[in-house]
């Protein structure tokens, strides 16, 4: 098992006024090098979980540890930012200039790294996402999935070894939806670096080395994709939907085709079909 790169223990986190905690008690430890998709209906503390990951709340009680560290005070946030980086929903959001590379070398310029370093990390954060030939366009002229591919390279800039993407994908098209996501998974496979992937979308989920479901601000179910699904009754429950793929699988097993349980993503889903013709 590898080791563990973020340790919540018994976190709570209440917003000024609430009334009640937005996240309750809550302990979770996530191993470095994961993928770990994070669920659970609106309103149930995903984004708050992500922000106290990313020292951006601090915990009203309880700790979490981030790469080591714990945020106790504004000055250590810094830290945490560093080791973990984050993308959020909305990529117009996420852009502070008017030229792709000045926005990805913002980060570090903050940080008041020497201008080659800060040079050579851009340049390679952008063609880690594909981007290096915009790196001199307007990021207004470009897609919502070439905007959020520029949000990671600004944070790749940063050299994390954690990204949280916050329905990084809720926004965009069904292309740039697939662009982001996989550029996700191959920093996550040959970057090794540790994903938090909080998502609405079941067919991105099912992908993931492990799911968290939350629900009123705690974990109500965690384990592999394939464990969590074959509790249909709970996942809804819990607000979830069906994957499309095991939806599929139930409308062909009824017309007759014989498909083997626990079918959830279309590689599974052809093998599968390509085994029973
Ligand atoms: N700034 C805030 N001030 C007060 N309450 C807040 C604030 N932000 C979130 N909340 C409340 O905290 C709870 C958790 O919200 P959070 O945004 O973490 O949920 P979420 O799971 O990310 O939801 P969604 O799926 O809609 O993004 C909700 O009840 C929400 O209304
Ligand atoms: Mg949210």
């Amino acid at each position: 098992m590898n080791n563990v790169i973020i340790d919540a223990r018994d976190v709570t986190y209440r917003y000024e006024n609430a009334l009640t905690d937005a996240v309750s008690r809550l302990s979770l430890k996530v191993y470095e090098g994961e993928f770990v998709a994070v669920l659970g209906r609106n309103g149930c503390g995903k984004s708050t979980l992500a922000k106290l990951m990313n020292a951006l709340l601090l915990p009203t009680s309880g700790t979490i540890e981030v790469d080591g560290k714990v945020a106790q005070n504004e000055d250590d946030c810094y830290d945490v930012r560093r080791s973990c980086g984050m993308v959020f929903q909305n990529p117009d959001n996420q852009i502070v200039t008017t030229i792709v590379e000045e926005d990805c070398a913002f980060g570090l310029e903050n940080l008041g790294v020497e201008p080659a370093l800060i040079r050579k990390r851009v340049d390679e954060a952008l063609s880690e996402v594909g981007m290096a030939d915009h790196a001199h366009a307007s990021p207004s002229m470009l897609s919502g999935g070439q905007k959020q591919r520029i949000a990671v390279a600004g944070v790749l800039a940063m050299r994390p070894k954690i990204i949280v993407f916050d329905e990084s994908t809720a926004m965009l098209d069904p292309i740039g939806r697939r662009d982001v996501f996989a550029l996700a998974k191959r920093l996550n496979r040959e970057e090794g670096i540790t994903i938090v992937w909080i998502t609405h979308f079941m067919e991105e989920a099912v992908q993931a080395d492990r799911l968290v479901v939350m629900d009123q601000g705690r974990i109500a179910l965690e384990d592999t994709p394939h464990q969590v699904f074959s509790q249909m009754e709970k996942v809804l429950s819990l607000g979830l939907d069906v994957p499309e793929m095991m939806k599929l699988a139930a409308r062909l097993r009824a017309s007759g085709v014989k498909l083997k349980k626990g079918i959830m993503t279309v590689d599974e889903m052809a093998v599968e079909l390509c085994r029973s013709r």
